[in-house]
């Protein structure tokens, strides 16, 4: 079976500089090596070219750096499809915002459930977000919800077909949102209250039949952790929560894609976060203790 790595070192959608270096961080937490040890075949495909505008230019007002992500987004889209059939892409970030490509990369135009695991939702448009921060929006986007520039080339799903998990931080209008487009939501109330494992079946029955993309964004980790994050919010997934949820999605066979998001090694003890987040991609590739 073949693995395909693609970085996107970029920050421009977060809110804390230095996620950009989170593809470096993976990387040097072997991931590749150790797909390589589970039998895999691994390609490193490198990474997408991201615009430095960051460095030069102090963000205005509104959404920023819509277009520079969108470029960027846009090239991952293209890689990602362009990948021959029954390639296992695994996405680097850099921040969340690049999932909108990846997504609908990894989706080629076919109806696909999305299990979104994060502290946030990421469900906000222009007119909820309270940051202005894109890698606040992806989800929506890929939804059909959000500025026109987006929409236009990153809607991808049907929000029936989205699953969130873990989240605790949600905005008023994002709230909103959610509810009103019936995207299914397991706040941490429900991971205490169910359990990991009743939910990843609940999970995997809701998106009966549909091929699946994980979105692992590092924040829904508890921040004792995984420390190495631009939005940490406390209570989150413990070790062993996050590894099973991630085995039994693995089990149903039926997940084809990955983002790793949001590691941030400034922030970070010595690239445990990316370990953490290394460690998750391996469990959801198969990686097995018997
Ligand atoms: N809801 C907040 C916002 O819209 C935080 C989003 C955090 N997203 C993330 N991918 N870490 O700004
Ligand atoms: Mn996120
Ligand atoms: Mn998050
Ligand atoms: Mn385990």
């Amino acid at each position: 079976e073949r693995v395909a790595v693609v970085g996107v070192p970029m920050d421009l959608g977060a809110n804390r500089r230095g996620v950009d270096m989170g593809p470096s961080a993976l990387r040097y937490a072997r991931l590749l090596e150790q797909l390589e040890d589970l039998g895999y075949t691994v390609e490193d495909l490198g990474d997408v070219p991201v615009s430095l505008a960051r460095a030069s230019r102090r963000r205005g007002r509104g959404l920023a750096y819509l277009e520079e992500i969108r470029a960027a987004a846009l090239v991952l889209k293209e890689r990602l499809a362009a990948l021959p059939e029954g390639v296992f892409p695994i996405v680097l970030g850099g921040d969340h915002s690049l999932s909108m490509g990846s997504v609908a990369g990894a989706a080629r135009g076919r109806r696909v459930g999305v299990v979104w695991v994060d502290a946030h939702a990421d469900f906000n448009t222009p007119e909820t977000s309270p940051s202005g921060n894109v890698h606040g929006m992806p989800l929506a986007v890929l939804s059909g919800l959000g500025h026109p520039r987006l929409t236009e080339v990153f809607r991808a799903v049907d929000p029936k077909d989205v699953v969130l998990v873990g989240v605790r931080s949600l905005d008023p209008g994002e709230k909103r949102l959610l509810k009103e487009a019936g995207v299914r939501v397991y706040t941490m109330h429900e991971v205490d209250r169910l359990g990991v494992a009743r939910i990843a079946e609940e999970v995997l029955k809701h998106l009966q039949g549909l091929p699946l993309h994980v979105s692992l964004d590092a924040d829904v980790l508890d921040p004792t952790l995984a420390p190495g994050v631009g939005t940490p919010v406390p209570g989150g997934l413990t070790y062993r929560e996050a590894h099973l949820l991630m085995e039994i999605l693995a089990e149903s066979g039926r997940v084809q894609s990955l983002d790793l998001v949001e590691v941030n090694p400034i922030l970070d003890e010595r690239n445990r976060t990316a370990e953490m987040l290394v460690g998750l991609a391996l469990s959801l590739l198969g990686k097995r203790i018997f």
